[in-house]
Protein backbone atom coordinates (compact mmCIF):
# COMPACT_ATOMS: atom_id res chain seq x y z
CA UNK A 1 0.00 0.00 0.00
CA UNK A 2 2.26 2.65 1.36
CA UNK A 3 5.07 2.59 -1.96
CA UNK A 4 1.47 2.45 -3.97
CA UNK A 5 0.88 6.13 -2.36
CA UNK A 6 4.10 7.68 -2.69
CA UNK A 7 4.28 6.88 -6.30
CA UNK A 8 0.85 8.52 -6.49
CA UNK A 9 1.93 11.81 -5.01
CA UNK A 10 5.01 11.75 -7.47
CA UNK A 11 3.31 11.58 -10.46
CA UNK A 12 1.32 14.75 -9.30
CA UNK A 13 3.85 16.52 -8.31
CA UNK A 14 5.50 16.07 -11.42
CA UNK A 15 2.19 17.28 -12.94
CA UNK A 16 1.69 20.40 -11.29
CA UNK A 17 5.38 21.66 -12.10
CA UNK A 18 5.28 20.47 -15.67
CA UNK A 19 4.71 24.38 -16.38
CA UNK A 20 6.72 26.16 -14.24
CA UNK A 21 9.99 25.38 -12.54
CA UNK A 22 10.26 26.50 -8.58
CA UNK A 23 13.03 27.69 -6.94
CA UNK A 24 14.99 29.23 -3.99
CA UNK A 25 17.43 31.74 -3.49
CA UNK A 26 20.05 28.32 -2.61
CA UNK A 27 19.41 27.74 -6.80
CA UNK A 28 20.61 31.51 -7.15
CA UNK A 29 23.59 31.17 -4.72
CA UNK A 30 26.54 30.17 -7.26
CA UNK A 31 26.93 30.04 -11.32
CA UNK A 32 26.89 26.10 -10.34
CA UNK A 33 23.67 26.03 -8.43
CA UNK A 34 22.57 28.25 -11.58
CA UNK A 35 23.85 25.87 -14.40
CA UNK A 36 21.56 23.28 -12.44
CA UNK A 37 18.49 25.21 -11.97
CA UNK A 38 19.21 25.64 -15.88
CA UNK A 39 19.30 21.79 -16.15
CA UNK A 40 16.34 21.34 -14.62
CA UNK A 41 14.19 23.90 -16.30
CA UNK A 42 15.51 22.63 -19.85
CA UNK A 43 14.35 18.84 -18.34
CA UNK A 44 10.93 20.48 -17.52
CA UNK A 45 10.65 22.53 -20.65
CA UNK A 46 12.04 19.20 -22.97
CA UNK A 47 14.66 21.08 -24.68
CA UNK A 48 17.30 18.61 -23.78
CA UNK A 49 18.01 17.99 -27.08
CA UNK A 50 20.12 21.47 -27.37
CA UNK A 51 23.51 20.89 -27.24
CA UNK A 52 26.35 21.79 -25.03
CA UNK A 53 27.80 25.37 -27.30
CA UNK A 54 23.88 26.63 -27.17
CA UNK A 55 22.79 25.96 -23.77
CA UNK A 56 25.96 27.79 -23.04
CA UNK A 57 24.98 30.61 -25.56
CA UNK A 58 21.87 31.01 -23.10
CA UNK A 59 22.56 30.79 -19.99
CA UNK A 60 23.36 34.00 -19.23
CA UNK A 61 19.85 34.78 -20.49
CA UNK A 62 18.49 32.46 -18.59
CA UNK A 63 20.74 33.84 -15.01
CA UNK A 64 19.35 37.57 -15.82
CA UNK A 65 16.02 36.13 -16.46
CA UNK A 66 15.91 33.21 -13.50
CA UNK A 67 17.49 36.29 -10.62
CA UNK A 68 14.72 38.90 -11.92
CA UNK A 69 11.93 36.53 -11.41
CA UNK A 70 13.28 35.59 -7.74
CA UNK A 71 13.17 39.64 -7.38
CA UNK A 72 10.26 40.40 -8.61
CA UNK A 73 8.51 37.79 -6.75
CA UNK A 74 9.56 38.94 -3.53
CA UNK A 75 8.48 42.36 -3.86
CA UNK A 76 5.47 43.43 -1.61
CA UNK A 77 2.05 43.71 -3.02
CA UNK A 78 2.70 42.86 -6.36
CA UNK A 79 -0.93 41.67 -8.08
CA UNK A 80 0.73 39.12 -10.01
CA UNK A 81 3.94 36.38 -10.61
CA UNK A 82 6.54 35.69 -12.81
CA UNK A 83 7.96 32.02 -13.49
CA UNK A 84 10.69 30.22 -15.46
CA UNK A 85 8.59 29.01 -18.18
CA UNK A 86 9.86 27.85 -21.34
CA UNK A 87 10.93 31.83 -22.83
CA UNK A 88 13.39 31.74 -19.91
CA UNK A 89 16.77 31.32 -21.39
CA UNK A 90 15.80 34.08 -24.30
CA UNK A 91 16.88 37.92 -24.12
CA UNK A 92 13.95 40.36 -24.42
CA UNK A 93 15.37 41.41 -28.03
CA UNK A 94 15.44 37.51 -28.94
CA UNK A 95 12.31 36.67 -27.67
CA UNK A 96 10.23 39.60 -29.55
CA UNK A 97 11.77 38.52 -33.05
CA UNK A 98 10.80 35.04 -32.71
CA UNK A 99 7.40 35.04 -30.87
CA UNK A 100 5.54 38.25 -31.39
CA UNK A 101 5.23 40.27 -34.36
CA UNK A 102 2.26 42.81 -34.68
CA UNK A 103 2.41 45.80 -36.91
CA UNK A 104 0.79 48.81 -36.81
CA UNK A 105 0.13 51.13 -39.62
CA UNK A 106 -1.03 54.71 -38.92
CA UNK A 107 -2.63 55.28 -42.37
CA UNK A 108 -4.21 52.35 -42.13
CA UNK A 109 -5.58 52.34 -38.99
CA UNK A 110 -6.82 55.80 -39.39
CA UNK A 111 -8.95 54.85 -42.73
CA UNK A 112 -12.27 53.59 -42.94
CA UNK A 113 -12.79 54.19 -38.90
CA UNK A 114 -16.52 53.04 -37.57
CA UNK A 115 -15.68 54.56 -34.00
CA UNK A 116 -18.16 53.90 -31.09
CA UNK A 117 -20.18 56.34 -29.87
CA UNK A 118 -19.55 56.87 -26.13
CA UNK A 119 -23.59 57.76 -26.52
CA UNK A 120 -24.42 54.03 -27.27
CA UNK A 121 -23.13 52.45 -24.33
CA UNK A 122 -25.97 51.06 -23.03
CA UNK A 123 -25.77 48.52 -19.64
CA UNK A 124 -22.88 46.65 -19.96
CA UNK A 125 -22.40 43.72 -17.91
CA UNK A 126 -19.94 43.65 -14.68
CA UNK A 127 -17.80 40.81 -15.84
CA UNK A 128 -18.06 39.07 -19.16
CA UNK A 129 -15.91 35.89 -20.06
CA UNK A 130 -16.50 34.69 -23.66
CA UNK A 131 -15.07 31.25 -22.94
CA UNK A 132 -18.33 30.31 -20.69
CA UNK A 133 -20.28 30.48 -23.81
CA UNK A 134 -18.85 28.42 -26.29
CA UNK A 135 -17.19 31.44 -28.40
CA UNK A 136 -13.45 30.89 -28.23
CA UNK A 137 -11.54 27.93 -29.19
CA UNK A 138 -8.83 26.27 -27.33
CA UNK A 139 -5.20 28.02 -27.22
CA UNK A 140 -2.89 27.52 -29.76
CA UNK A 141 0.79 27.89 -30.32
CA UNK A 142 2.14 30.03 -32.58
CA UNK A 143 5.78 28.44 -32.31
CA UNK A 144 8.71 30.44 -33.13
CA UNK A 145 7.41 32.36 -36.19
CA UNK A 146 6.19 36.16 -35.62
CA UNK A 147 2.56 35.13 -36.83
CA UNK A 148 1.01 36.64 -33.64
CA UNK A 149 -1.19 38.69 -36.29
CA UNK A 150 -2.49 35.53 -37.71
CA UNK A 151 -3.78 34.02 -34.38
CA UNK A 152 -5.65 37.21 -33.13
CA UNK A 153 -7.53 38.00 -35.96
CA UNK A 154 -8.24 34.04 -37.03
CA UNK A 155 -9.19 33.86 -33.04
CA UNK A 156 -11.71 37.32 -34.02
CA UNK A 157 -13.09 35.46 -36.86
CA UNK A 158 -13.56 32.42 -34.47
CA UNK A 159 -15.02 33.79 -32.03
CA UNK A 160 -17.95 36.13 -34.47
CA UNK A 161 -18.58 33.16 -36.31
CA UNK A 162 -19.42 31.12 -33.16
CA UNK A 163 -21.54 34.33 -31.93
CA UNK A 164 -23.40 34.53 -35.46
CA UNK A 165 -24.45 30.85 -35.93
CA UNK A 166 -23.93 28.69 -33.07
CA UNK A 167 -20.74 27.21 -34.21
CA UNK A 168 -17.53 27.19 -32.90
CA UNK A 169 -14.97 26.29 -35.70
CA UNK A 170 -11.58 25.79 -35.90
CA UNK A 171 -10.28 28.18 -38.47
CA UNK A 172 -7.11 28.17 -40.64
CA UNK A 173 -3.78 30.49 -39.53
CA UNK A 174 -1.79 28.68 -41.61
CA UNK A 175 -3.83 30.02 -44.87
CA UNK A 176 -4.00 33.87 -43.18
CA UNK A 177 0.04 33.28 -42.95
CA UNK A 178 0.51 31.86 -46.54
CA UNK A 179 -2.55 33.55 -48.45
CA UNK A 180 -3.54 36.84 -46.75
CA UNK A 181 -0.19 39.13 -47.75
CA UNK A 182 -0.38 40.32 -44.60
CA UNK A 183 2.41 39.39 -43.04
CA UNK A 184 5.00 36.99 -42.61
CA UNK A 185 6.91 35.01 -39.17
CA UNK A 186 8.63 38.61 -39.20
CA UNK A 187 5.14 40.26 -38.39
CA UNK A 188 2.13 41.53 -39.72
CA UNK A 189 -1.04 43.59 -39.66
CA UNK A 190 -4.48 41.61 -38.16
CA UNK A 191 -6.50 44.76 -39.13
CA UNK A 192 -5.51 44.04 -42.09
CA UNK A 193 -6.50 40.36 -42.38
CA UNK A 194 -9.91 41.32 -40.59
CA UNK A 195 -10.88 44.29 -43.05
CA UNK A 196 -9.27 42.54 -46.28
CA UNK A 197 -9.08 38.61 -46.71
CA UNK A 198 -11.79 37.32 -43.71
CA UNK A 199 -13.78 39.61 -45.69
CA UNK A 200 -13.38 38.71 -49.60
CA UNK A 201 -11.89 35.63 -49.62
CA UNK A 202 -12.83 33.92 -45.97
CA UNK A 203 -10.77 31.59 -43.71
CA UNK A 204 -10.81 27.71 -43.97
CA UNK A 205 -11.55 25.09 -41.13
CA UNK A 206 -7.89 24.15 -40.08
CA UNK A 207 -7.18 20.10 -38.83
CA UNK A 208 -4.63 17.70 -39.24
CA UNK A 209 -6.83 15.69 -41.45
CA UNK A 210 -7.42 16.08 -45.03
CA UNK A 211 -9.40 18.78 -47.55
CA UNK A 212 -11.52 20.47 -46.98
CA UNK A 213 -9.30 21.58 -43.98
CA UNK A 214 -6.51 23.59 -45.15
CA UNK A 215 -3.11 21.98 -44.29
CA UNK A 216 -2.24 22.02 -40.42
CA UNK A 217 0.06 25.19 -38.99
CA UNK A 218 3.63 24.62 -39.28
CA UNK A 219 5.06 27.79 -37.74
CA UNK A 220 7.02 29.04 -41.43
CA UNK A 221 5.07 30.96 -44.11
CA UNK A 222 4.54 28.04 -47.16
CA UNK A 223 2.76 28.90 -50.95
CA UNK A 224 -0.77 29.33 -50.53
CA UNK A 225 -2.91 26.22 -51.21
CA UNK A 226 -6.37 27.38 -51.06
CA UNK A 227 -8.67 25.68 -53.48
CA UNK A 228 -11.62 26.90 -54.76
CA UNK A 229 -15.14 25.16 -53.17
CA UNK A 230 -13.03 25.06 -49.87
CA UNK A 231 -16.03 25.93 -47.03
CA UNK A 232 -15.14 28.91 -45.25
CA UNK A 233 -16.06 31.27 -43.09
CA UNK A 234 -16.66 34.81 -44.24
CA UNK A 235 -17.10 38.14 -42.34
CA UNK A 236 -19.19 41.02 -43.41
CA UNK A 237 -17.27 44.05 -42.07
CA UNK A 238 -15.84 45.39 -39.28
CA UNK A 239 -15.79 47.73 -36.41
CA UNK A 240 -12.77 49.78 -35.11
CA UNK A 241 -13.25 49.75 -31.25
CA UNK A 242 -12.50 53.74 -30.17
CA UNK A 243 -9.79 54.42 -27.91
CA UNK A 244 -10.22 53.97 -24.26
CA UNK A 245 -10.94 51.40 -21.95
CA UNK A 246 -14.57 52.24 -21.74
CA UNK A 247 -15.47 51.72 -25.08
CA UNK A 248 -13.33 48.25 -25.51
CA UNK A 249 -15.38 47.16 -22.21
CA UNK A 250 -18.62 48.04 -24.43
CA UNK A 251 -17.06 46.27 -27.97
CA UNK A 252 -15.79 43.19 -25.61
CA UNK A 253 -19.38 42.64 -23.98
CA UNK A 254 -20.82 42.22 -27.98
CA UNK A 255 -17.77 39.67 -28.64
CA UNK A 256 -14.01 39.23 -28.39
CA UNK A 257 -11.92 41.91 -29.99
CA UNK A 258 -8.47 41.93 -31.60
CA UNK A 259 -6.55 43.70 -29.65
CA UNK A 260 -2.49 45.02 -30.00
CA UNK A 261 -0.11 45.34 -26.89
CA UNK A 262 3.05 45.98 -25.75
CA UNK A 263 4.85 43.02 -24.34
CA UNK A 264 7.71 44.01 -22.06
CA UNK A 265 9.92 41.30 -20.42
CA UNK A 266 7.36 40.44 -17.35
CA UNK A 267 5.09 40.00 -19.76
CA UNK A 268 7.32 37.41 -21.16
CA UNK A 269 7.77 35.55 -17.95
CA UNK A 270 4.51 36.22 -16.63
CA UNK A 271 3.13 33.05 -14.68
CA UNK A 272 -0.13 34.17 -12.98
CA UNK A 273 -1.91 36.91 -11.46
CA UNK A 274 -2.73 40.05 -12.57
CA UNK A 275 -0.21 41.62 -14.87
CA UNK A 276 0.04 45.35 -14.59
CA UNK A 277 3.12 46.16 -15.99
CA UNK A 278 5.83 48.11 -16.19
CA UNK A 279 4.78 48.45 -20.02
CA UNK A 280 4.69 51.33 -22.39
CA UNK A 281 2.60 51.58 -25.51
CA UNK A 282 4.90 50.95 -28.31
CA UNK A 283 2.68 47.83 -29.42
CA UNK A 284 4.14 44.73 -30.47
CA UNK A 285 2.06 41.62 -30.00
CA UNK A 286 -1.69 40.79 -31.52
CA UNK A 287 -3.77 39.05 -28.72
CA UNK A 288 -7.30 38.73 -28.35
CA UNK A 289 -9.43 40.01 -25.47
CA UNK A 290 -12.30 37.82 -24.33
CA UNK A 291 -13.89 38.96 -21.91
CA UNK A 292 -13.10 41.10 -18.28
CA UNK A 293 -13.78 40.67 -14.53
CA UNK A 294 -12.85 41.84 -11.24
CA UNK A 295 -11.08 39.90 -8.37
CA UNK A 296 -11.96 39.23 -5.05
CA UNK A 297 -9.94 42.23 -3.90
CA UNK A 298 -11.71 44.75 -6.46
CA UNK A 299 -8.70 44.56 -8.82
CA UNK A 300 -10.34 44.75 -12.41
CA UNK A 301 -8.82 42.87 -15.58
CA UNK A 302 -9.36 42.07 -18.95
CA UNK A 303 -8.86 38.26 -19.80
CA UNK A 304 -6.74 37.88 -22.82
CA UNK A 305 -6.12 35.10 -24.99
CA UNK A 306 -2.65 34.35 -26.48
CA UNK A 307 -1.15 32.08 -28.84
CA UNK A 308 1.82 30.85 -26.75
CA UNK A 309 0.24 27.52 -25.99
CA UNK A 310 -0.98 26.47 -22.98
CA UNK A 311 1.95 26.33 -20.91
CA UNK A 312 2.66 30.25 -20.58
CA UNK A 313 0.41 32.19 -18.29
CA UNK A 314 -2.94 31.05 -16.89
CA UNK A 315 -3.32 27.82 -19.35
CA UNK A 316 -2.20 29.82 -21.86
CA UNK A 317 -4.21 33.64 -20.89
CA UNK A 318 -3.60 36.69 -19.51
CA UNK A 319 -5.32 38.88 -16.78
CA UNK A 320 -4.31 42.43 -17.63
CA UNK A 321 -5.54 44.82 -15.36
CA UNK A 322 -8.02 47.42 -16.46
CA UNK A 323 -9.09 50.78 -16.19
CA UNK A 324 -5.65 52.61 -15.43
CA UNK A 325 -6.12 55.29 -16.03
CA UNK A 326 -6.05 57.55 -19.59
CA UNK A 327 -7.58 56.17 -22.63
CA UNK A 328 -4.97 53.69 -23.74
CA UNK A 329 -5.15 50.80 -21.05
CA UNK A 330 -2.24 48.79 -19.61
CA UNK A 331 0.48 48.32 -22.36
CA UNK A 332 -1.79 49.96 -25.18
CA UNK A 333 -4.66 47.49 -24.62
CA UNK A 334 -7.19 49.94 -25.49
CA UNK A 335 -5.85 52.06 -28.43
CA UNK A 336 -6.36 49.67 -31.63
CA UNK A 337 -9.21 47.18 -30.89
CA UNK A 338 -11.27 45.77 -33.93
CA UNK A 339 -13.84 43.83 -34.39
CA UNK A 340 -14.57 41.57 -37.47
CA UNK A 341 -18.79 41.82 -37.94
CA UNK A 342 -20.91 38.85 -39.51
CA UNK A 343 -24.74 39.33 -40.85
CA UNK A 344 -25.19 36.78 -43.83
CA UNK A 345 -24.76 32.94 -44.02
CA UNK A 346 -21.30 31.56 -44.86
CA UNK A 347 -21.00 30.02 -48.20
CA UNK A 348 -20.98 26.30 -48.22
CA UNK A 349 -22.88 26.74 -44.69
CA UNK A 350 -24.44 23.26 -44.97
CA UNK A 351 -20.96 21.36 -45.98
CA UNK A 352 -18.97 23.66 -42.74
CA UNK A 353 -22.31 23.16 -40.80
CA UNK A 354 -22.05 19.14 -41.24
CA UNK A 355 -17.91 19.21 -41.44
CA UNK A 356 -17.74 21.01 -37.70
CA UNK A 357 -20.25 18.37 -36.64
CA UNK A 358 -18.11 15.56 -37.28
CA UNK A 359 -14.94 17.45 -36.43
CA UNK A 360 -15.69 19.42 -33.18
CA UNK A 361 -18.35 18.03 -31.16
C1 LIG B 1 2.09 22.93 -26.58
O1 LIG B 1 3.43 22.47 -26.54
C2 LIG B 1 3.55 21.07 -26.43
C3 LIG B 1 5.02 20.76 -26.23
O2 LIG B 1 5.81 21.35 -27.22
C4 LIG B 1 2.96 20.43 -27.69
O3 LIG B 1 3.05 19.03 -27.61
C5 LIG B 1 1.49 20.85 -27.82
O4 LIG B 1 0.96 20.36 -29.01
C6 LIG B 1 1.37 22.36 -27.78
N1 LIG B 1 -0.03 22.72 -27.73
C7 LIG B 1 -0.64 23.40 -28.69
C8 LIG B 1 -2.03 23.79 -28.43
O5 LIG B 1 -0.08 23.67 -29.74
Amino acid sequence: MKPLVAVLVIAVAAMAVADDVPFTDKDLESEESIWKLYERWGHVHGLTSRDLAEKGSRFEAFKVNAKHVNEFNKKEGMTYELGLNKFADMTLEEFLAKYAGAKVDAVILQASVRELEEEVIGDVPTTWDWRQHGAVTAVKDQGQCGSCWAFSAVGAVESANAIATGNLLKLSEQQVLDCSGDGDCNGGWPDMVLKGYAIEQGIALDSSGNPPYYPPYVAAKMSCRTVAGKPVVKMDGTTRVASGETALKQSVSLQPVSVLIEADTNFQLYKSGVYSGPCGTKVNHAVLAVGYGVTSNNINYWIVKNSWNTTWGESGYIRMKRDVGGNKGLCGIAMYGIYPTKIKQNPFSSVAASVADAAFY
